[in-house]
């Protein structure tokens, strides 16, 4: 018996070690990673400038605690402000802590109760994470849930409109649901979303935790339809596998979290800290983020040529490099075949494959991969 809690469906491959896209199972046998970590390793695996960040601090000090100035905070954080276009950033370890200061930011900031939050959502799967979160199955069987959110279809702006009142601290969005089933949001909805907020006096929180960090192509995906979010949210591939998430905010906010209002011990720590600092200086260089759209774009163009006359296809949608499948049947034994073929997906929601290939990936392994998922989806649906 395993003395893990079975609380993941784990695959049959037991990496052995992993490199660039490519992780070399136990089995022998080589995988293409279309998963990333889970939009995690954006710059692949064990990229070397990260690497030697992470070497060089474990060479300094691994944990003072955050009673002490570090430099390596700061650094990292300006670099989160200058990107973003925002002030302050609170470090914490992951996306869940990361929505869960943001949380608390909002109610503190603006003294009121109630939070938007959309249908399909993923943010988290702490108390407030799993509250804020608009999918039941997450929550069943964790009892009454704070009581602070409301969750309204996405992309619905009369809904919106009505649902904003004067005790509502924020609305919290992704911008591409990605957990959801890759739903890109609707332009128009989110600038007038960004103009109600304003006129309310209402947060405008964008949960980044899986689109930013240059997934769509520009540093934050809020950056593609020109709002501009009081707090944004950010985890996964800010680290690229090392633990760590930030809330990132207005100046204005800055007064609200003081002394004592907020903390973690392992937020921020050295050592993440610096894989973060070396990860956004090659993430953020505008030649990089242009080569991250031209690969999305050679992605779609593929998906589209390849898949979109598949009948069990029955949409493609995302950006950058996010991408998703929507098939008219379960996607998992899909996964299941295509995983035996050498490429690793992943599942959003009941019936889409979702690639999130690292951002540096090479164009052949593009091509590479969407031979694949057209063999196995016109495979599996004639044994079908
Ligand atoms: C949009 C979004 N928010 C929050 C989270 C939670 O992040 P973590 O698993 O690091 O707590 C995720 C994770 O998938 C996510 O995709």
């Amino acid at each position: 018996m395993s003395h893990l809690f079975p609380t993941y469906q784990r695959w049959e491959i037991e990496p052995a070690k992993a490199s660039g896209s490519v992780i070399y199972g136990k089995d022998g046998l080589e995988y293409l990673d279309f998963t990333s970590g889970i939009g995690v390793c954006n710059l692949g695996h064990r990229p070397e400038a990260v690497e030697q960040a992470v070497k060089e601090q474990l060479e300094l000090f691994w944990h003072v605690s955050n009673l002490f100035p570090q430099s390596i905070q700061e650094e990292a954080a300006e670099k989160l402000a200058k990107a973003s276009g925002l002030d302050c950033v609170f470090f914490a370890n992951s996306g869940a802590e990361a929505n869960e200061a943001a949380i608390k930011l909002a109610k503190k900031a603006t003294g009121r109760k109630k939070i938007i939050t959309f249908l399909q959502s993923f943010h988290g799967r702490t108390f407030a994470g799993m509250a804020a979160t608009g999918q039941e199955k997450i929550k069943h069987g964790f009892g009454r849930m704070l009581e602070t959110f409301v969750h309204l279809p996405f992309n619905d702006l009369e809904a919106l409109k009505n649902e904003i009142d004067s005790d509502t601290a924020a609305v919290m969005i992704e911008i591409v649901q990605g957990e959801g089933g890759i739903h890109v949001v609707n332009e128009e909805f989110i600038k007038e979303a960004g103009n109600i907020c304003k006129e309310n006096g209402v947060l405008l929180i964008v949960d980044e935790i899986q689109t930013g960090i240059g997934r769509t192509g520009k540093p934050f995906a809020f950056q593609h339809f020109g709002i501009s979010p009081d707090i944004i949210t950010v985890a996964k591939g800010l680290g690229n596998g090392l633990p760590i998430g930030a809330a990132v905010g207005k100046a204005e906010l800055r007064e609200h979290f003081g002394p004592g209002s907020h903390g973690s011990t392992f937020g921020g720590n050295p050592i993440s800290t610096a894989a973060a600092s070396a990860v956004m200086d090659i993430i953020f260089e505008d030649e990089f983020l242009k080569g991250v759209s031209a690969k999305g774009d050679t992605l779609f163009q593929l998906l589209d040529k390849e898949l979109g006359g598949l009948e069990v296809v029955t949409e493609i949608r995302g950006i950058g490099l996010m991408a998703g499948i929507e098939l008219s049947a379960a996607v998992q034994p899909f996964l299941s075949e295509l995983r035996k073929s050498g490429l690793i997906a992943l599942p959003a929601g009941e019936k889409v494959i979702r690639l999130l290939p690292p951002l540096n990936v090479r164009t052949e392994d593009l091509q590479k991969a969407v031979n694949i998922i057209k063999e196995i989806l016109i495979k599996q649906t004639v044994t079908a």
